[in-house]
């Protein structure tokens, strides 16, 4: 496999306008493959013909990826005269029907790059999406060619007890050596990107659904032998997630079994291949010491979202890659829409939408920008971004909401309807929304065509018995987008009146053109304005809220999303002008002593859940208050942050203490009540760690010893990696003991460390990477490190640029092993245009030593580039 071979010359831009059908279909595939470990003989057998809606042609291209052909016959005949292209395998065909075979051998061992077929921990996998399945077989390897695969595996019966692909087992058997075979056939055509093949030693907890059908679904979720008691969540997750689909989009499953495979080596979250999911152990695997309460809820997400591209994907799936959001988008939409049913509303919305604000917000401003359908591309995996899937799932959440959810479900019965067995695009969700929800997008398409995000400042006004509402929107240019249309943008907006403390009803408003301005009657006094309710759009809003009106709107809003705004946006302003222009002495203390009145409301609201008093305690992050400004001082955010932090931990000790002791007195359950005491436990143990230094670590580390889950336990190393103590070294020493055994625990380990407010945390990291322990071989391992190091803006923007430094060492020697995962470093470098001026040069000096570098991957070289610009 050329897995570190140079590339000789500039990867070309593929851009969507120039999308082509394949001049060939490929109703049929069968593969054969002799499995093993480090020499793996596969032999394909595709039964093509000419495809009427294509260009004519007198070959066949088949793409490759490393691979080169041992045995090539046409329709039973040897065939010679095939040519190399890069590495595609194209043959001369002549007439309109034919059967083609082809054999090629891999080694799964060397697969570093974890894309096409690999082994891991002794087992083989593979992962094809977005274009692995060329490191496999040669084949159209295109989203738009849709064939029915039949598989043949064999190998050893004792390394490879448990032998699964796509669909339904048809047979199984014995040969010789100790040496098995089965046989497994998926009657729903799908493209290459869905294949799958699992060999390994595993076991699964099993299980059964009935669909609303009536059709028995056998379930399994396979793992390691020692892993099966952390199966049941993922379990439970899954059998939810079918009900779910059904009730709220009428969806039902379509195989007799469907199988769920937890690998501990994976680029990314998990697949939803065809009838056989394959999973990172990280969404898989969980019981109460191991995992975080996040870590039942992202597996329970994780699970819902593979299972819903069953149809959202699979069966109907994109027609090129630039459609990505049509699966990817809607998807994501789907597994909230699953996740907030079972999690609560307005939690479940606050979590996503700080999600988009601190990772998509900055990509949307940054050098990475790109529509949610993406106009060009030269390696495709760059373009898994939270643009087009979060952003991307706030796009279809908006016509949801123009809609209302019953019009929109007449919406996606008619798209599903329409396409089912297809390979769409973004403009035929669109159309069949307008016709099946009765929307008209016509202006609204350009939320698919422009990327930034929009920005919409808005004025009040108040005139006798009127208040006047004045909307302007801006959406900023973006790489290649100069100038920009106005996209409509549907706010749910409420006037509250000042005195009762509640509003006539809430509306919905589409902002369509550039501005708008709109009177409301009937108010004597001036009410106070609550926008965006829900976050109905994915925008900025830009207003002078007087702090009275947001302390008003953070004790009152009756919508719990609206309320945790108002607190965010009076902290957001207070930081952003104490990090910016600077505060007087007295517009500081004012601020704060506003910010602790909420606070305080928060921490003593009885009415008031906890899950919910938990996120109204979160402060707003470091790279989302630097969002914030145009040119940012990561130090000064940081040590505003921190001080505000240290100020209430001061102000508001008593009532801290009093939150903690009261949830510690919570006995473990998995309940909304256990979880939420657990939530506010830990929040109060950080504000208290930026106060008394010494009481807190005593406090965190007496939370330690008595965890009695991985929450508590988790939370509690959290607090206490970031203080200078001696209960520091400790704890530390007996959470890698306790856990050595568990990757996904040292994951956490190692996470802890480097995203800590340690001073010395940069130098906690470079010991860490000397580690035993760490591996550039594992992605989660490497993320483990180095993602929690990249989003910890006081080690990562240190002002000698060590940071960058170590990032880019990362990405340099990364690049060879893991190309898809080493371009996920790139974004961090790239902000450096919106980072002070001396900071900013040292990030930019370690982007161009990377674009120095000989022989760069085309991930890593397409992210570089995009972000010298
Ligand atoms: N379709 C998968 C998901 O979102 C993501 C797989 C992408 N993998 C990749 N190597 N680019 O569920
Ligand atoms: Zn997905």
């Amino acid at each position: 496999m050329a897995d570190a071979a140079p590339e000789p010359k500039e990867p070309p831009l593929i851009r969507r306008e120039d999308y082509r059908p394949f001049p060939w279909l490929v109703p049929e595939i069968v593969l054969d493959f002799d499995l093993g470990l480090d020499r793996t003989i596969v032999r394909s057998t595709l039964t093509v013909a000419r495809n009427a809606r294509g260009d004519r042609a007198d070959t066949i291209r088949l793409n490759g990826d490393g691979l080169s052909p041992r045995r090539v016959a046409i329709d039973g005949a040897p065939v010679n005269d095939w040519a190399m292209d890069e590495g595609d395998l194209v043959l001369p065909l002549a007439g309109d029907a034919h059967e083609i075979m082809i054999e090629t051998e891999i080694d799964p061992s060397a697969n570093s790059q974890l894309m096409g077929l690999y082994a891991s921990n002794g087992m083989l996998c593979t992962q094809c999406e977005a274009e692995g399945f060329r490191r496999i077989a040669f084949f159209p390897d295109r989203p738009d060619v849709l064939s029915t695969y039949r598989v043949r595996m064999e190998g050893s019966r004792t390394q490879f007890p448990v032998l699964l692909s796509n669909g339904n087992a048809v047979a199984h058997g014995e040969s010789d050596d100790g040496r098995h075979w089965a046989e497994w056939h998926d009657p729903w055509p799908k493209p290459s990107y869905l294949f799958a093949l699992v060999a390994g030693d595993l076991v699964a907890r099993s299980d059964r659904f009935t669909t609303m059908g009536g059709r028995e679904v056998a379930l399994n979720v396979w793992v390691r032998e020692e892993d099966l008691p952390r199966t049941e969540h993922a379990m439970e997750s899954l059998k939810r997630a079918m009900k779910w689909d059904e009730d709220a989009f009428g969806r039902e499953y379509d195989l007799d079994q469907f199988n769920i495979v937890a690998v501990g080596d994976f680029n990314m979250g998990a697949m939803e291949n065809k009838g056989l999911n394959i999973f990172n152990t990280k969404y898989v695997l969980a019981d109460p010491e191991t995992a975080t309460d996040g870590d039942y809820d992202a597996i329970e997400g994780v699970i819902g979202h593979e299972y819903f591209h069953n149809w959202s994907g699979n069966r109907v799936t994109c027609r090129d890659w630039f459609q990505l959001s049509l699966k990817e988008g809607f998807t994501v939409l789907r597994d909230q829409l699953f996740s907030q049913d079972l999690q609560g509303e307005a939690v479940k919305r606050i979590e996503d939408v700080r999600v988009l604000r601190s990772v998509q917000f900055p990509e949307d401003s940054g050098p990475l920008a790109h529509p949610i359908r993406p106009d060009s591309f030269r390696e495709i995996s760059n373009f898994y971004t939270a643009t087009v899937y979060n952003k991307g799932a706030e796009v279809i959440r908006m016509m949801r909401t123009m809609a209302g959810p019953e019009a929109f479900r007449a919406g996606t019965d008619l798209y599903f309807d329409r396409h089912d067995g297809e390979a769409a695009t973004c403009e035929d969700f669109v159309s069949a929304m307008e016709d099946g929800a009765g929307l008209d997008l016509g202006t609204f398409r350009r939320w698919y065509s422009q990327a930034g995000t929009p920005k919409v400042s808005v004025e009040l006004d108040h005139r006798g018995n009127t208040a006047t509402l004045t909307l302007r929107q801006y959406v900023p240019p973006t790489p290649g987008q100069p100038a920009k249309q106005p996209m409509p943008i549907p706010l749910r907006l409420a006037l509250f009146d000042r005195a009762s403390g509640t509003h006539a009803g809430e509306q919905l408003i589409v902002l369509e053109d550039a501005e708008a301005t709109i009177a409301f009657d009937g108010f004597a006094e001036r009410p106070v304005l609550s926008i965006n309710r829900g976050f109905s759009a994915p925008i900025s809003i830009e207003r002078q809220a007087s702090r009275d009106d947001l302390v008003f709107l953070a004790a009152r809003d009756d919508d719990a999303f609206a309320r945790a705004e108002a607190m965010q946006e009076l902290v957001v302003g207070h930081l952003v002008a104490a990090a910016g222009e600077g505060l007087d002495a007295s517009d500081r203390q004012q601020g704060q002593d506003a910010i602790a009145e909420a606070l305080a409301a928060v921490l003593e609201d009885s009415r008031l859940d906890d899950l919910m008093r938990g996120e109204l305690m979160v402060l707003p992050g470091e790279a989302y208050l630097a969002e914030q400004m145009l040119v940012a001082d990561p130090g000064r955010i940081h040590r505003e942050r921190e001080g505000l932090k240290r100020w209430l931990a001061g102000e508001l000790g008593d009532r801290l203490r009093t939150l903690h002791s009261r949830a510690s007195a919570v006995p473990y359950a998995l309940d909304r009540k256990a979880r939420g005491a657990r939530k506010v436990k830990t929040l109060a143990l950080s504000y208290l760690a930026a106060g008394d230094r010494e009481a807190a670590a005593e406090l965190a580390a007496r939370q330690y010893d008595a965890a009695d889950n991985m929450t508590d336990r988790q939370g509690a190393l959290m607090a206490l990696c970031g203080l200078d103590s001696a209960a520091r070294t400790d704890r530390l020493i007996d959470f890698y003991r306790r856990h050595r055994s568990n990757a996904l625990v040292i994951d956490k380990w190692f996470s802890l460390q480097a995203m800590s407010l340690h001073p010395a945390a940069i130098e906690h990291v470079k010991a860490l990477r000397e580690h035993q322990d760490f591996t550039l071989r594992n992605p989660n391992r490497v993320r483990a490190l180095y993602m929690a190091f990249a989003g910890n803006p006081h080690a990562f923007h240190t002002e000698s640029g060590e940071g960058y430094r170590l990032v880019a060492d990362l990405i340099l020697d990364l690049d060879p092993i893991n190309a898809q995962t080493a371009a996920r470093f790139v974004p961090p470098l790239g902000r450096w245009r919106r980072i002070e001026p001396g900071r900013a040069a040292l990030m930019r000096a370690e982007l161009e030593r990377i674009a120095a570098a000989p022989g760069l991957s085309r991930d890593t070289r397409e992210q570089v580039e995009r972000s010298l610009g």
